[in-house]
């Protein structure tokens, strides 16, 4: 099973954001997309998810175009998680998490235990059952962030979809989530697409980091060879140093100052 993007094209009116993207997504490898502000990252992320329909191009999931499939169908293989989740509705934590079982559960049938194990597994995992029956709306940003990161999670999809998941997250939630969702593709054979503006947890995590560029693939890869000096310089018009521990196992990209 594997995701495979072909010359994806996308505008929003006149403005061309998706500039013919090609990649491939392999089973239980988790991704990083990285690049700089407005080079087209949600956008992909949304036309993956089948939000946004790309003018040309071709999204296959199993070998099955994306735009073949029902919304529901579409959701038990795809979850995502955007990159700000305001509602304007007053729903609880628990409310929110339970959407993500919607596509398992048949019409006018109620949860099973299967869905409520779901459910308590992905609070348990983002560490929201403390806040369960809050309001959405009276969270901190990053509270809000974790309920949604575990709805995506409750939704139980062989592909997650993450647009910076972790930017509103203290260190202790960041490493919890970044954790769990390395699990998950270490250990359960999903695909984590992660959108992150933090190069080093890029480092630290990703098996390849996909760098983007005004619309296009850049460059992709295992960090070590796409998170380089020289792709940073011509990407983000900055330099920056990178300090390796004697193994050179470990690398830290900080800009020069
Ligand atoms: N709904 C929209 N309507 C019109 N233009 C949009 C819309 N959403 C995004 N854009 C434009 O498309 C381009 C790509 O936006 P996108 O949100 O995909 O960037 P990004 O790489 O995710 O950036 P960031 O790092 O800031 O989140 C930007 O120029 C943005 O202004
Ligand atoms: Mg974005």
């Amino acid at each position: 099973m594997s995701l495979i993007i072909e010359n994806l094209h996308f505008s929003y009116g006149n403005l061309s954001v998706l500039n013919g993207i090609s990649s491939y997504f392999e089973d239980s490898t988790f991704y990083a997309i990285i690049g700089p502000n407005g080079c087209g990252k949600s956008t992909l992320l949304k036309c993956l998810y089948g939000y946004l329909d790309p003018s040309s191009g071709s999204i296959l999931i199993d070998d099955k175009n994306i735009k073949k499939m029902t919304h529901k169908k579409r959701a038990t293989k795809v979850s995502y998680v955007a990159q700000s989740n305001d509602t304007g509705f007053d729903f609880s934590v628990k409310d929110i998490i339970s959407m993500g079982r919607n596509p398992y559960i048949k019409r006018f049938a109620s949860m099973s235990e299967d869905d409520i194990h779901h459910i308590y597994t992905a609070m348990d995992k983002t560490s929201t059952l403390a806040f369960k029956d809050k309001s959405i709306n009276e969270l901190s940003g990053g509270e809000k962030q974790r309920a949604f990161i575990a709805r995506a999670l409750a939704q139980d999809t062989k592909f997650i979809l993450l647009d910076e998941p972790v930017s509103n997250l203290d260190i202790n939630h960041q490493t919890e989530i970044m954790n769990t969702v390395k699990s998950l593709s270490k250990n359960h054979k999903r695909t984590i697409i992660c959108v992150l503006h933090d190069l080093n947890l890029a480092y630290l995590y990703a098996d390849f980091v996909l760098l983007m560029d005004n619309g296009k693939v850049h460059s992709i890869g295992k960090p070590k060879n796409v998170l380089t000096k020289e792709n940073i310089k011509s990407v983000y018009k900055t330099d920056v140093t990178i300090l390796e521990d004697r193994n050179g196992d470990f690398k830290f990209i900080v800009p020069k100052i």
